[in-house]
C-alpha cells in the first residue's frame, strides 16, 4: 500500500480546490495498473468532483471494473474520510478493496468498503464489480 499512498499524495498536487482549499489525492490499483485522481472544484459548487471518484471513473472509463485497493490522502490533522457519495461508488467498483485513508504527515488508517458503507444500497441479486461486464 506504500506505493499507492505515495501516488495519492502526488496526485493531490494537481488538486483544483480554490474554493475550499481542501486538497485531496487518490489512487486506485486495478490489476497491475494504478489510476490517480484529485478533487476538481467548480464555481458552481455542486459540480465539484471528489478525488476518489475521479480516480475510480478514470479506471472504469478505461475498461477496469474491480478496484483492489484505494488510497486517499489529505493534509490537516485528520486522515481523509471519503464522503457518502464516494462510499457508494467505492462499494460499486471495489466491494472487497483494501482502503487506506491518510494524511500528508504519514498518518493512515485502513478500512473496508463494508465498514465505510454498512447496509449499502444495491440491486437484489447483483454483486457489484464482481468482474465480467
Ligand atoms: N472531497 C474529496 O475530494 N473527497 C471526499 O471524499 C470528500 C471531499 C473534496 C471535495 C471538495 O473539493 C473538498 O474536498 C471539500 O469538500
Amino acid at each position: 500500500m506504500e506505493e499507492l499512498i505515495r501516488r495519492a499524495t502526488e496526485a493531490r498536487e494537481a488538486a483544483y480546490a480554490p474554493y475550499s482549499g481542501y486538497r485531496v489525492g487518490a489512487a486506485v490499483r486495478v490489476g497491475g495498473r494504478v489510476y490517480t485522481g484529485c478533487n476538481v472544484e467548480n464555481a458552481s459548487y455542486g459540480l465539484t468532483e471528489c478525488a476518489e471518484r475521479v480516480a475510480i471513473f478514470k479506471a472504469v472509463s478505461e475498461g477496469a471494473r474491480v478496484v483492489e485497493a484505494l488510497a486517499v490522502v489529505v493534509d490537516g490533522p485528520d486522515v481523509a474520510r471519503p464522503c457518502g457519495a464516494c462510499r457508494q461508488v467505492i462499494w460499486e467498483f471495489g466491494p472487497r478493496a483494501r482502503i487506506v485513508m491518510g494524511n500528508v504527515d504519514g498518518r493512515h488508517e485502513e478500512s473496508t468498503a463494508e465498514e465505510l458503507l454498512p447496509h449499502s444500497f444495491g440491486f437484489d441479486g447483483f454483486r457489484p464489480a464482481s468482474g465480467g461486464d
